[in-house]
């Protein structure tokens, strides 16, 4: 089984790991799209370019599964993809809200790059989700994806992204985009009492469903 993964760089490396560990036989192509990071910054006409070439590519070298691994490209371009591509199977990252929700936290803190903050389906996800008493808060973090990407001023870019937020008050943070699960343990630094959850396990549980 050939499984196909693209990402706006590195951070789509953290599914690719949890997929990898469920299903070790499959053969793996990784297109890190380094060059274009941040998706999040890039208009939908564009990414729905750029998608629909890396989705060619994998297609090529014979991919039957695509995983997009990144929450932006998911969020944005999965419908998109899903109708140029009827022959493929997609798999999509995105924030891991209903998992938060279904726990027994009531602050819930989501850190996803500004494009996955304004997409509708993450609204979609919110609303269907959330359950009475439950806060969902929603925090775009410009800048933080491309510092990881770059390994440059991550740590003054999360400082400045959590300025004024009340980092104390949240039990349950999601990691809203591929890149920040990189950076687990400096995000868990700011929120000490916070379980940090990303939806790469569900990714990969999905994945295994389409190989059986
Ligand atoms: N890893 C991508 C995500 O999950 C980063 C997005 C970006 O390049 O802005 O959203």
């Amino acid at each position: 089984m050939k499984i196909g993964f693209f990402d706006s760089g590195k951070g789509g490396a953290s599914v690719l790991s949890v997929v990898k560990s469920l299903l070790p036989d499959a053969e793996y192509k990784y297109i890190a799209d380094s060059k274009n990071c941040p998706y999040g910054e890039k208009s939908d006409v564009d990414l729905k370019k750029i998608t629909k070439l890396h989705v060619d590519n994998l297609k090529s070298w014979g991919a039957e599964i695509i995983v997009i691994a990144c929450n932006t490209a998911t969020t944005r371009c999965i419908e998109y993809l899903r109708g140029e591509f009827p022959e493929l199977k997609f798999v999509g990252t995105e924030p891991a809200i209903k998992l938060a929700a279904e726990s027994n936290a009531k602050n819930i803190l989501v850190m996803a790059t500004p494009g996955t903050i304004k997409s509708e389906r993450l609204q979609t996800l919110v609303k269907s989700n959330q359950k009475p008493g439950q806060n969902i808060t929603l925090l775009a973090c410009p800048g933080l994806a491309d510092a990881i990407e770059h390994d440059q001023n991550i740590a003054s870019t999360l400082d400045q992204i959590l300025e004024g937020i009340p980092t104390a008050d949240f039990d349950l943070v999601v990691l809203g985009c591929t890149h920040y699960s990189l950076i687990k343990p400096e995000i868990q630094q700011k929120f000490p009492s916070a379980k940090l959850v990303d939806g790469n396990e569900g990714v990969a549980k999905r994945v295994k469903s389409l190989t059986c």
